[in-house]
């Protein structure tokens, strides 16, 4: 459990407290999928197809994506090494504004990385596909980040499709909710709309949670079509980043995988990332109120962390539960785990929790644990099995 007196949100993201929350995920998600994917792959590429800097505050770009990645990177090296493992990285950054650029090369030649191979490449991402797989390589690993300023000839499937279809690859895809949300109904925005959706979305009488289920998962659906399933069925998952001052979706950041692990590791690392967006838009609305009324408040702004923020009432994830177990002992492996994830978009603990409920209350069983489990009910690692007890 996070404390939220631990989680700190560092000066230079005052004021963009939705860009610290998606540097807070790149880091715990690339942390938890080199060290596990270092153990199978000889090679892996980090590819950050939108690089920046881009409204940096830190002279040295501690507060952009490019360092964040690249101390992940370098963490790993280490830690791969120190298990036997002897991984190449590479790192791609492209850009196309000149002025950033030119911030971007001189930093990567400045640096001294040893054993990474790092790459400025300077243009247009949509005219740089090709050279971005051939940089890549046909074996190796690659994880490509998709973070543009908008969504227009960056995140359409059609647009990623010579990536998407590549083997052994995996994707952080920043959706801009917000930019799509008030465009989808436009006119002009037709045929561009189709492009990211698949068709055109009909939101008419939708509630805004609704309007926001139905968009983001029409371009999940949009997005796996085009994957090449050759190494494993695509799944998607995605963590949603709210404006840090008003209670509303700024983006969602869309993960996709061919590896069910993948949707484990990557829900982990978002469960872990509500504690913090819930602190840094605390303070953001805190220090949004003292400056408009001038006076100072008596309480930090996260004294008590809410407990039921990013969680679903257990009550229906214990309804889920029963509706899919039967008297019929039925496997469930990191497979399951994944399809449930991906279906609910829920977190892993309240899985376990709710689970936990029933058994206490004799309404379902793990057939393979010796004992009543204090934490984890289900072992989904060793595949076990589980049944619902008709009473
Ligand atoms: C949102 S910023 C990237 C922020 C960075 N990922 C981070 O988190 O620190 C997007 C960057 O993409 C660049 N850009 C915009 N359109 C581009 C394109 N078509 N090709 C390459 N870069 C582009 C912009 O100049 C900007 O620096």
């Amino acid at each position: 459990m996070v404390n939220a007196e631990s989680v700190k949100l560092p000066a230079h993201y005052k004021g963009r407290e939705q860009a610290y929350i998606k540097h807070s995920l790149l880091k715990a998600y690339l942390e938890r999928l080199f060290m596990i994917v270092g153990r199978y792959h000889n090679t892996i590429c980090y590819v950050d197809c939108f690089a920046g800097p881009w409204q940096e505050k830190s002279e040295n770009l501690e507060d952009t994506s490019i360092v964040i990645a690249l101390k992940i990177i370098e963490k790993c090296q280490k830690g791969l090494k120190q298990l036997g493992k002897n991984v190449k990285f590479k790192a791609l950054f492209i850009e196309e504004n000149q002025k950033a650029y030119q911030k971007l090369e001189s930093f990567l030649t400045d640096i001294n990385l040893q054993g990474i191979e790092v790459k400025p490449m300077h243009g247009e991402f949509i005219a740089l596909r090709q050279q971005i797989l051939d940089w890549c390589g046909k074996d190796s690993f690659a994880f490509f980040f998709i973070d543009p300023t908008g969504w227009k000839e960056a995140v359409e499937p059609s647009t990623l499709k010579p990536l998407l279809q590549r083997s052994n690859s995996e994707f952080l895809i920043n959706f801009m909710y917000d930019f799509l949300l008030r465009t989808h109904t436009q006119k002009p925005f037709t045929g561009d709309m189709i492009e990211v959706f698949g068709q055109t979305p009909i939101t008419n009488d939708m509630t805004a949670l609704e309007k926001e289920e139905h968009l983001i998962n029409l371009y999940r659906i949009n997005l796996k079509k085009i994957v090449s399933s050759t190494d494993g069925i695509p799944r998607t998952a995605y963590v949603r980043i709210l404006k840090p001052t008003k209670d509303r979706v700024l983006y969602h950041l869309v993960y996709l995988t061919r590896h069910p692990l993948g949707i484990v590791k990557f829900m982990e690392a978002s469960q872990g990332l509500d504690i913090v967006q819930w602190k840094a838009r605390s303070q953001a609305k805190q220090d949004k109120r003292i400056s408009k009324s001038g006076q100072e408040e008596l309480f930090t702004a996260y004294n008590h962390a809410p407990e039921k923020d990013g969680h679903v009432d257990l009550f229906i994830v214990k309804r889920y539960w029963l509706n899919k177990l039967t008297s019929k002992p039925a496997v469930f492996d990191i497979e399951k785990l994944s399809d449930m994830l991906e279906e609910t978009g829920w977190f892993i603990s309240d899985f376990q929790q709710a689970f936990k409920e029933l058994e206490k209350d004799d309404k379902v069983k793990n057939l393979d644990a010796k004992r009543a489990r204090p934490v984890n009910a289900v072992n989904f690692e060793k595949s076990e099995r589980l049944i619902k007890i008709n009473l």
